[in-house]
């Protein structure tokens, strides 16, 4: 069978970036950006750049960047979002617009307030003008699987006309069913004239658990262009996993008319990238990128695996990254080697000096550790020291004290805003103690949401990483630190989110209001 091209837009950047307390910061995003175009992902949407002075900045360091994969920037139907996508993505090597407007008829009742003609306008005029900046300019209909047929076909007939060249019906609110969702694309493509000079899109929310289902059978219906996200990362229960839409199409060659450019085998490193920089962990049950996805357990399926692999196992761990944690570094490798091996996972550093205190930290680390992974590398990069980020809170000691019998007790010392300071507490166990001894001087008054722990390689010697959900005020981080010792680690990633709260890295939500 000959097959299409399909066309993997991910949207880890800006929808997964949507995901509460998922906010990464500009060189994260450049980080995951990197791995996804070593993926070769043809569209890479790196965020919605009249956000914030933050998501502008984001969306261009991603475009000076990326060479191979296109650059996409989400811009609401205005002119002001339209002109600020345009610049930030001005850099890039390629470039889209992806412009939206809501077209069901509870959206532009009561969220827009506008009349279907007046939305039909609006979007002709954003599409042209987005075509003045760029060729490739997206056209989505938000709440489009909710749309009325009638309008929808007019609007994407417009939107052609106007010179769309991708065209997005989005399942928004992750409503649609599989066989219905495939058929109105069906019809779509059907009844509008000039459906053959745009790629159909879909871009599945995941509420009911369809979102890849859906993307699917919008496939199997003439779509070939999937917005999905890395470990399905996404506005409320997430979007279509990448990983999971790109190894369907693979794996069942013999039931689908088209094929990716993915390269498969960078998939698990960047789902644990994507893990390790927004702190959400991945279920171990996960398709795909899951600890246990190629685990057997019961007896009968390992004899069968062993006799003969395909007994039990429709894919191989090792096409999609499993088994590629070789040690690739210890205490002996040079400044050169760790150098390489960051580039490799597209860590770069812009100065001497950040290399300087990468390579201090992964002797450091080595000293402790002699089987360095490069999930150990991920990881050193992965709190504020590496991110760039003003640190006003910063480890200096730390002495936790836990005997069975006894209170466990913390004393830390950090300084605040260069000042060091002492403080000494009592817990439910040391990292409560160390926590309290943190807040007696920080004074931080921010809500602890989330404490969890993950091994990053296996062994007794591996590094445990913590992440810490704070909230203050509505704002939402994640703090993310790693060490051998588990109650370093936690201290760590606790300083890490003080200081993204500080940082006020704050991100408006235009999309959520509206036009
Ligand atoms: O879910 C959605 O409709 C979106 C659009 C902006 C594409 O994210
Ligand atoms: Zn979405």
């Amino acid at each position: 069978m000959s097959k299409e091209k399909l066309v993997i837009f991910d949207t880890t950047l800006r929808d997964g970036e949507q995901s509460p307390g998922a906010s990464m910061t500009r060189d994260e995003k450049v980080r995951i950006a990197r791995m996804l175009e070593k993926m070769r992902v043809d569209v890479i949407e790196a965020g919605f750049a009249i956000a914030s002075p933050g998501d502008f900045e984001a969306v261009q360091a991603v475009a000076k960047a990326i060479k191979e994969s296109t650059v996409c920037s989400l811009a609401r139907a205005v002119d002001a979002d339209i002109d600020r996508a345009a610049e930030a993505i001005k850099p890039a090597a390629r470039s889209r617009i992806h412009t939206f407007i809501a077209t069901s008829p509870v959206h532009m009742q009561y969220k827009l307030k506008m009349q279907p003609e007046q939305v039909l306008e609006q979007l002709i005029h954003a599409v042209k003008r987005a075509r003045n900046y760029t060729d490739d300019v997206e056209f989505s209909l938000e709440d489009g699987s909710r749309s009325e047929f009638d309008f929808m076909c007019r609007v994407t007939e417009a939107a052609i006309a106007a010179g769309a060249t991708t065209i997005n019906v989005p399942d928004t609110v992750g409503y649609g069913e599989p066989a219905e969702y495939g058929a109105m694309f069906k019809r779509l493509i059907e009844a509008v004239p000039n459906s053959d000079k745009a790629i159909f899109s879909t871009h599945c929310h995941n509420d009911l658990g369809l979102a890849v289902a859906n993307s699917l059978s919008a496939v199997m219906n003439g779509v070939r262009q999937i917005e999905c996200t890395i470990n399905g990362l996404g506005e409320r229960a997430g979007n279509a996993s990448l990983e999971e839409v790109v190894m369907a199409v693979r794996t069942r060659k013999d039931v689908f008319p088209v094929e990716t450019d993915i390269v498969t085998e960078h998939i698990v490193p960047t789902s644990r990238l994507v893990s390790t920089i927004t702190g959400f962990p991945v279920q171990p049950n996960k398709a795909i990128v899951g600890a246990n996805a190629f685990a057997h357990e019961s007896g009968i399926h390992q004899d069968g695996v062993l006799k003969h692999r395909e007994t039990y196992e429709i894919m191989r761990a090792e096409d999609v990254g499993w088994n590629t944690n070789k040690i690739v570094l210890g205490k002996h490798s040079g400044r050169a080697a760790v150098k390489a091996r960051f580039e490799a996972l597209g860590v770069s550093f812009d100065t001497q000096d950040a290399l300087n205190e990468a390579f201090a930290r992964f002797k450091e680390l080595a000293d402790k550790k002699h089987e360095i992974f490069d999930e150990d590398l991920q990881a050193l990069v992965s709190d504020s020291a590496a991110d760039n980020l003003a640190e006003r809170f910063k480890l200096i000691d730390l002495e936790a004290l836990s005997k069975s019998g006894q209170k466990p007790t913390a004393k830390v010392h950090i300084s605040i805003d260069g000042q060091a300071v002492e403080s000494e507490a009592e817990g439910g166990g040391p990292v409560d103690a160390a926590y309290k001894a943190i807040e007696a001087v920080a004074k931080s008054n921010a809500d602890l949401l989330l404490y969890s722990v993950n091994n990053i390689t296996q062994g007794t010697d591996s590094q445990g990483e913590v992440t810490v959900r704070l909230e203050r005020n509505g704002h939402i981080v994640n703090g993310v630190g790693s060490d051998t010792d588990i109650v370093a680690a936690s201290v760590k990633s606790y300083l890490h989110a003080l200081n993204l709260l500080e940082s006020r890295r704050e991100r408006s939500h235009p999309q959520r209001d509206g036009v």
